[in-house]
Protein backbone atom coordinates (compact mmCIF):
# COMPACT_ATOMS: atom_id res chain seq x y z
CA UNK A 1 0.00 0.00 0.00
CA UNK A 2 1.01 3.57 -0.53
CA UNK A 3 1.52 5.52 2.26
CA UNK A 4 0.09 8.81 2.67
CA UNK A 5 -0.22 11.35 5.50
CA UNK A 6 -3.27 12.66 5.18
CA UNK A 7 -3.95 13.24 8.89
CA UNK A 8 -5.35 16.82 9.53
CA UNK A 9 -4.58 16.98 12.67
CA UNK A 10 -2.78 14.91 15.00
CA UNK A 11 -5.60 13.46 16.91
CA UNK A 12 -7.87 12.73 13.57
CA UNK A 13 -8.49 9.44 12.81
CA UNK A 14 -8.58 9.32 9.02
CA UNK A 15 -12.22 8.92 7.51
CA UNK A 16 -12.32 6.64 4.69
CA UNK A 17 -15.21 6.04 1.88
CA UNK A 18 -15.27 3.53 -0.72
CA UNK A 19 -17.33 1.40 -2.70
CA UNK A 20 -18.82 -0.45 -5.18
CA UNK A 21 -21.53 -0.55 -7.67
CA UNK A 22 -23.93 -3.53 -6.99
CA UNK A 23 -24.14 -5.15 -10.35
CA UNK A 24 -22.76 -8.86 -9.09
CA UNK A 25 -20.97 -10.54 -6.81
CA UNK A 26 -17.44 -8.96 -6.30
CA UNK A 27 -14.29 -11.03 -7.92
CA UNK A 28 -10.57 -11.70 -6.90
CA UNK A 29 -9.59 -8.21 -8.35
CA UNK A 30 -11.96 -6.04 -6.26
CA UNK A 31 -10.07 -8.35 -3.36
CA UNK A 32 -6.41 -7.51 -4.24
CA UNK A 33 -7.43 -3.72 -5.84
CA UNK A 34 -9.24 -2.52 -3.14
CA UNK A 35 -10.72 -5.06 -0.92
CA UNK A 36 -7.84 -6.08 1.06
CA UNK A 37 -7.11 -2.93 1.46
CA UNK A 38 -10.41 -2.11 3.29
CA UNK A 39 -10.16 -4.80 5.75
CA UNK A 40 -6.66 -3.43 6.99
CA UNK A 41 -7.70 0.53 6.79
CA UNK A 42 -10.82 -0.35 8.93
CA UNK A 43 -8.87 -0.24 12.24
CA UNK A 44 -6.75 2.81 11.26
CA UNK A 45 -9.39 4.54 9.99
CA UNK A 46 -13.20 6.04 10.39
CA UNK A 47 -14.88 3.83 7.61
CA UNK A 48 -17.79 4.05 5.20
CA UNK A 49 -18.69 1.22 2.55
CA UNK A 50 -21.06 2.23 -0.08
CA UNK A 51 -23.22 -0.25 -1.70
CA UNK A 52 -23.84 2.00 -4.94
CA UNK A 53 -27.20 0.66 -6.19
CA UNK A 54 -28.33 3.89 -7.34
CA UNK A 55 -24.84 4.37 -9.32
CA UNK A 56 -25.12 1.09 -10.55
CA UNK A 57 -28.77 1.92 -12.31
CA UNK A 58 -27.30 4.54 -14.12
CA UNK A 59 -26.28 2.25 -16.91
CA UNK A 60 -28.66 -0.85 -15.27
CA UNK A 61 -32.09 0.65 -15.63
CA UNK A 62 -33.34 -2.39 -17.77
CA UNK A 63 -31.30 -4.64 -14.96
CA UNK A 64 -32.86 -2.79 -11.87
CA UNK A 65 -33.63 -6.34 -10.17
CA UNK A 66 -30.10 -7.70 -10.59
CA UNK A 67 -29.12 -4.17 -9.23
CA UNK A 68 -31.07 -5.05 -6.17
CA UNK A 69 -30.47 -7.84 -5.76
CA UNK A 70 -27.02 -7.80 -5.34
CA UNK A 71 -26.76 -5.22 -2.40
CA UNK A 72 -27.08 -8.63 -0.15
CA UNK A 73 -24.09 -10.23 -2.62
CA UNK A 74 -21.88 -7.79 -2.59
CA UNK A 75 -22.61 -7.23 1.23
CA UNK A 76 -21.92 -10.94 1.75
CA UNK A 77 -18.56 -10.58 0.47
CA UNK A 78 -17.38 -7.77 2.62
CA UNK A 79 -18.40 -9.95 5.24
CA UNK A 80 -16.68 -12.64 3.79
CA UNK A 81 -13.41 -10.58 3.40
CA UNK A 82 -13.25 -9.45 6.37
CA UNK A 83 -15.15 -6.50 6.55
CA UNK A 84 -16.21 -6.06 10.37
CA UNK A 85 -19.54 -4.20 10.44
CA UNK A 86 -18.28 -2.72 14.21
CA UNK A 87 -15.33 -1.60 12.67
CA UNK A 88 -16.88 -0.18 9.09
CA UNK A 89 -20.21 1.21 8.44
CA UNK A 90 -21.65 -0.69 5.17
CA UNK A 91 -24.74 1.10 4.22
CA UNK A 92 -26.96 1.71 1.05
CA UNK A 93 -27.00 4.52 -1.55
CA UNK A 94 -30.28 4.28 -2.23
CA UNK A 95 -31.64 4.69 1.22
CA UNK A 96 -30.02 7.68 2.25
CA UNK A 97 -31.85 10.74 0.25
CA UNK A 98 -29.25 13.01 1.75
CA UNK A 99 -26.99 11.71 -1.35
CA UNK A 100 -29.43 12.55 -3.92
CA UNK A 101 -30.11 16.44 -2.13
CA UNK A 102 -26.01 16.89 -2.54
CA UNK A 103 -26.10 15.72 -5.53
CA UNK A 104 -28.63 18.17 -7.17
CA UNK A 105 -26.54 21.12 -5.12
CA UNK A 106 -23.42 19.98 -6.35
CA UNK A 107 -24.37 19.52 -9.87
CA UNK A 108 -24.95 23.22 -10.23
CA UNK A 109 -20.96 23.35 -9.61
CA UNK A 110 -20.01 21.64 -12.94
CA UNK A 111 -20.25 22.43 -16.97
CA UNK A 112 -21.49 19.40 -19.27
CA UNK A 113 -18.38 19.57 -21.29
CA UNK A 114 -16.27 19.11 -17.64
CA UNK A 115 -18.45 15.88 -17.43
CA UNK A 116 -17.83 14.89 -20.93
CA UNK A 117 -14.24 15.22 -20.76
CA UNK A 118 -13.94 12.75 -17.58
CA UNK A 119 -12.06 10.04 -18.94
CA UNK A 120 -13.10 7.43 -17.29
CA UNK A 121 -16.45 8.41 -18.78
CA UNK A 122 -15.35 8.65 -22.18
CA UNK A 123 -13.82 5.07 -22.00
CA UNK A 124 -17.17 3.55 -20.67
CA UNK A 125 -19.64 5.69 -22.98
CA UNK A 126 -17.51 3.89 -25.75
CA UNK A 127 -17.37 0.92 -24.27
CA UNK A 128 -21.18 0.77 -23.90
CA UNK A 129 -21.78 2.14 -27.28
CA UNK A 130 -23.55 5.32 -25.91
CA UNK A 131 -23.84 8.19 -27.99
CA UNK A 132 -26.42 11.11 -27.50
CA UNK A 133 -28.69 7.99 -25.97
CA UNK A 134 -26.38 7.79 -23.03
CA UNK A 135 -28.75 8.19 -19.60
CA UNK A 136 -28.23 11.73 -18.18
CA UNK A 137 -27.49 10.21 -14.81
CA UNK A 138 -24.54 8.38 -16.08
CA UNK A 139 -23.28 11.43 -17.46
CA UNK A 140 -23.51 13.21 -14.17
CA UNK A 141 -22.59 9.70 -11.80
CA UNK A 142 -19.23 11.52 -10.94
CA UNK A 143 -20.79 14.08 -9.72
CA UNK A 144 -23.19 11.71 -7.53
CA UNK A 145 -19.40 9.55 -6.63
CA UNK A 146 -18.16 13.73 -5.11
CA UNK A 147 -21.43 13.60 -3.16
CA UNK A 148 -21.16 10.45 -1.23
CA UNK A 149 -17.33 11.20 -0.64
CA UNK A 150 -18.06 14.76 0.45
CA UNK A 151 -21.18 14.07 2.33
CA UNK A 152 -18.87 12.03 4.83
CA UNK A 153 -16.02 14.48 4.61
CA UNK A 154 -13.83 11.73 3.80
CA UNK A 155 -10.32 12.61 2.71
CA UNK A 156 -8.97 9.05 1.79
CA UNK A 157 -10.89 6.85 -1.10
CA UNK A 158 -9.45 4.08 -1.82
CA UNK A 159 -9.98 2.88 -5.41
CA UNK A 160 -8.56 1.49 -8.21
CA UNK A 161 -6.97 3.48 -10.89
CA UNK A 162 -9.73 3.80 -13.19
CA UNK A 163 -11.40 5.70 -10.33
CA UNK A 164 -8.80 8.52 -10.35
CA UNK A 165 -10.65 11.14 -12.66
CA UNK A 166 -13.69 10.89 -10.10
CA UNK A 167 -11.59 11.69 -7.17
CA UNK A 168 -10.39 14.77 -9.19
CA UNK A 169 -14.12 15.84 -10.36
CA UNK A 170 -14.56 15.73 -6.62
CA UNK A 171 -12.33 17.61 -5.52
CA UNK A 172 -12.49 20.69 -7.78
CA UNK A 173 -16.08 20.41 -6.95
CA UNK A 174 -15.51 20.80 -3.70
CA UNK A 175 -12.82 23.71 -4.29
CA UNK A 176 -15.62 25.39 -6.49
CA UNK A 177 -18.17 24.94 -3.81
CA UNK A 178 -16.18 26.45 -0.89
CA UNK A 179 -15.03 29.20 -2.95
CA UNK A 180 -18.45 29.75 -4.24
CA UNK A 181 -19.72 30.24 -0.30
CA UNK A 182 -16.16 31.19 0.61
CA UNK A 183 -15.79 28.76 3.70
CA UNK A 184 -14.26 25.45 3.84
CA UNK A 185 -17.45 23.28 4.37
CA UNK A 186 -16.55 20.30 1.63
CA UNK A 187 -13.24 18.52 2.18
CA UNK A 188 -11.05 17.44 0.11
CA UNK A 189 -9.62 13.74 -0.57
CA UNK A 190 -7.04 11.57 -1.74
CA UNK A 191 -7.39 8.47 -3.85
CA UNK A 192 -5.28 5.29 -2.07
CA UNK A 193 -4.27 3.01 -4.71
CA UNK A 194 -3.38 -0.61 -4.19
CA UNK A 195 0.16 -1.89 -5.62
CA UNK A 196 -1.94 -4.52 -7.62
CA UNK A 197 -4.58 -1.86 -9.13
CA UNK A 198 -5.98 -4.53 -11.54
CA UNK A 199 -5.48 -7.93 -11.92
CA UNK A 200 -6.23 -9.46 -15.31
CA UNK A 201 -8.85 -11.90 -16.04
CA UNK A 202 -7.89 -15.27 -16.32
CA UNK A 203 -7.83 -15.03 -20.22
CA UNK A 204 -5.00 -12.52 -19.78
CA UNK A 205 -7.42 -9.62 -20.88
CA UNK A 206 -6.68 -6.19 -19.03
CA UNK A 207 -8.75 -6.23 -16.58
CA UNK A 208 -10.80 -9.53 -14.41
CA UNK A 209 -14.88 -8.67 -14.80
CA UNK A 210 -17.76 -10.75 -14.51
CA UNK A 211 -19.40 -9.41 -17.93
CA UNK A 212 -16.28 -10.77 -19.83
CA UNK A 213 -16.32 -14.09 -18.05
CA UNK A 214 -13.24 -14.19 -17.01
CA UNK A 215 -13.43 -13.69 -13.33
CA UNK A 216 -12.96 -15.86 -10.19
CA UNK A 217 -15.68 -14.96 -7.66
CA UNK A 218 -15.27 -14.63 -3.86
CA UNK A 219 -17.35 -17.42 -3.38
CA UNK A 220 -16.22 -19.86 -5.60
CA UNK A 221 -15.83 -23.34 -5.12
CA UNK A 222 -13.19 -25.17 -5.05
CA UNK A 223 -14.06 -26.86 -8.69
CA UNK A 224 -14.75 -23.63 -10.38
CA UNK A 225 -11.12 -22.17 -8.97
CA UNK A 226 -9.16 -25.32 -10.27
CA UNK A 227 -11.12 -24.97 -13.75
CA UNK A 228 -10.05 -21.68 -13.87
CA UNK A 229 -6.36 -22.39 -13.36
CA UNK A 230 -6.72 -24.23 -15.92
CA UNK A 231 -8.15 -22.34 -18.31
CA UNK A 232 -5.31 -19.84 -17.83
CA UNK A 233 -2.50 -19.09 -20.89
CA UNK A 234 0.75 -19.60 -19.99
CA UNK A 235 2.95 -19.18 -23.40
CA UNK A 236 1.26 -20.89 -26.24
CA UNK A 237 5.16 -21.69 -27.18
CA UNK A 238 5.85 -23.35 -24.73
CA UNK A 239 4.78 -26.95 -26.11
CA UNK A 240 7.27 -29.70 -24.40
CA UNK A 241 8.38 -29.50 -21.05
CA UNK A 242 12.28 -29.26 -22.13
CA UNK A 243 11.49 -25.73 -24.34
CA UNK A 244 12.38 -22.32 -22.51
CA UNK A 245 8.91 -20.87 -21.96
CA UNK A 246 7.97 -16.79 -21.69
CA UNK A 247 7.56 -15.61 -18.42
CA UNK A 248 6.45 -12.00 -19.35
CA UNK A 249 2.40 -12.02 -20.76
CA UNK A 250 2.21 -14.99 -19.21
CA UNK A 251 -1.07 -15.16 -17.46
CA UNK A 252 -0.06 -17.81 -14.58
CA UNK A 253 2.80 -15.51 -13.39
CA UNK A 254 1.15 -12.81 -13.73
CA UNK A 255 -1.20 -13.87 -11.07
CA UNK A 256 1.90 -15.55 -9.14
CA UNK A 257 3.42 -11.87 -8.63
CA UNK A 258 0.43 -11.39 -6.98
CA UNK A 259 -0.33 -14.70 -5.11
CA UNK A 260 2.89 -16.18 -4.19
CA UNK A 261 4.44 -14.99 -0.98
CA UNK A 262 7.70 -16.55 -0.89
CA UNK A 263 9.59 -13.81 -3.72
CA UNK A 264 13.05 -15.93 -3.81
CA UNK A 265 11.09 -19.24 -4.62
CA UNK A 266 9.15 -17.30 -7.35
CA UNK A 267 12.14 -16.02 -8.83
CA UNK A 268 13.56 -19.58 -8.95
CA UNK A 269 10.81 -20.94 -10.32
CA UNK A 270 10.57 -18.23 -13.42
CA UNK A 271 14.64 -19.09 -13.84
CA UNK A 272 12.93 -22.91 -14.76
CA UNK A 273 10.65 -22.03 -16.88
CA UNK A 274 12.76 -19.49 -18.55
CA UNK A 275 15.66 -22.49 -19.48
CA UNK A 276 13.27 -25.20 -19.93
CA UNK A 277 12.30 -28.68 -17.97
CA UNK A 278 9.18 -26.79 -15.85
CA UNK A 279 6.05 -28.21 -17.00
CA UNK A 280 2.66 -25.74 -17.24
CA UNK A 281 0.88 -27.96 -14.78
CA UNK A 282 3.63 -27.32 -12.18
CA UNK A 283 3.09 -23.72 -11.72
CA UNK A 284 -0.76 -23.88 -12.21
CA UNK A 285 -1.07 -26.23 -9.23
CA UNK A 286 1.35 -23.93 -7.56
CA UNK A 287 -0.89 -20.84 -8.17
CA UNK A 288 -4.20 -23.01 -7.76
CA UNK A 289 -2.93 -24.08 -4.19
CA UNK A 290 -2.38 -20.45 -3.40
CA UNK A 291 -5.93 -19.52 -4.61
CA UNK A 292 -7.79 -22.42 -3.22
CA UNK A 293 -6.57 -21.15 0.04
CA UNK A 294 -7.15 -17.30 -0.14
CA UNK A 295 -10.87 -18.60 -1.04
CA UNK A 296 -11.74 -21.37 0.94
CA UNK A 297 -12.22 -19.02 4.02
CA UNK A 298 -14.04 -16.48 2.03
CA UNK A 299 -15.91 -19.12 0.57
CA UNK A 300 -17.04 -20.30 4.07
CA UNK A 301 -17.51 -17.31 5.81
CA UNK A 302 -19.77 -16.11 3.07
CA UNK A 303 -21.97 -19.37 3.11
CA UNK A 304 -22.28 -18.70 6.59
CA UNK A 305 -23.66 -15.21 6.55
CA UNK A 306 -25.64 -16.24 3.00
CA UNK A 307 -27.61 -18.57 6.00
CA UNK A 308 -29.09 -16.05 7.90
CA UNK A 309 -29.91 -12.80 5.51
CA UNK A 310 -32.14 -11.38 7.80
CA UNK A 311 -28.96 -10.80 10.46
CA UNK A 312 -26.84 -9.35 7.08
CA UNK A 313 -30.09 -6.94 6.24
CA UNK A 314 -30.35 -5.89 9.90
CA UNK A 315 -26.46 -4.78 9.93
CA UNK A 316 -27.07 -3.05 7.06
CA UNK A 317 -30.20 -1.36 8.26
CA UNK A 318 -28.03 -0.44 11.23
CA UNK A 319 -24.94 1.23 9.16
CA UNK A 320 -27.35 3.22 6.87
CA UNK A 321 -29.13 4.93 9.53
CA UNK A 322 -25.36 5.86 10.86
CA UNK A 323 -24.42 7.12 7.55
CA UNK A 324 -27.81 9.32 6.68
CA UNK A 325 -26.83 10.91 10.31
CA UNK A 326 -23.50 11.78 9.03
CA UNK A 327 -24.82 12.85 5.43
CA UNK A 328 -27.50 14.46 6.59
CA UNK A 329 -25.17 17.00 9.15
CA UNK A 330 -22.96 17.69 5.82
CA UNK A 331 -26.78 18.92 4.10
CA UNK A 332 -27.28 20.95 6.26
CA UNK A 333 -23.92 22.22 6.26
CA UNK A 334 -23.97 22.91 2.98
CA UNK A 335 -27.64 23.91 2.80
CA UNK A 336 -27.03 26.41 5.28
CA UNK A 337 -24.00 27.96 3.85
CA UNK A 338 -26.23 28.42 0.60
CA UNK A 339 -28.34 30.35 2.02
CA UNK A 340 -31.13 27.25 1.64
CA UNK A 341 -32.25 27.50 5.14
CA UNK A 342 -35.80 29.97 5.30
CA UNK A 343 -37.09 28.54 8.35
CA UNK A 344 -34.80 28.23 11.21
N1 LIG B 1 -17.66 3.96 -8.90
C1 LIG B 1 -17.39 2.93 -7.96
C2 LIG B 1 -17.39 1.59 -8.72
O1 LIG B 1 -17.45 1.59 -9.91
C3 LIG B 1 -18.41 2.86 -6.84
C4 LIG B 1 -18.55 4.12 -6.04
C5 LIG B 1 -19.67 4.89 -5.92
C6 LIG B 1 -17.54 4.76 -5.27
N2 LIG B 1 -19.44 5.95 -5.13
C7 LIG B 1 -18.15 5.91 -4.71
C8 LIG B 1 -16.20 4.48 -5.01
C9 LIG B 1 -17.44 6.80 -3.92
C10 LIG B 1 -15.50 5.38 -4.21
C11 LIG B 1 -16.10 6.52 -3.67
O2 LIG B 1 -17.36 0.54 -8.12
Amino acid sequence: MQTISVTPSPAAKPIVLTGDRTTGPLHLGHYVGSLQARVRLQHEAEQFLLLADTQALTDNTGQHRKVTESVIEVALDYLAAGIDPQQSTMFIQSQVPELAELSQLLLSFVTVSRLERNPTIREEIRLRGFERDMPAGFLVYPVSQAADITAFKANLVPVGDDQLPMIEQANELVQSFNRCVGQDVLVPCEALLSKVTRLPGIDGKAKMSKSLGNAIALGASAATIKKAVNRMYTDERHLRIEDPGRVNGNVVFTFLDVFEPDVVSLNELKAHYRRGGLADSVLKRRLESHLQELIRPMREARERYAADKGQVLCMLRQGTAKARERAAATLGEVKRAMGLCYFD
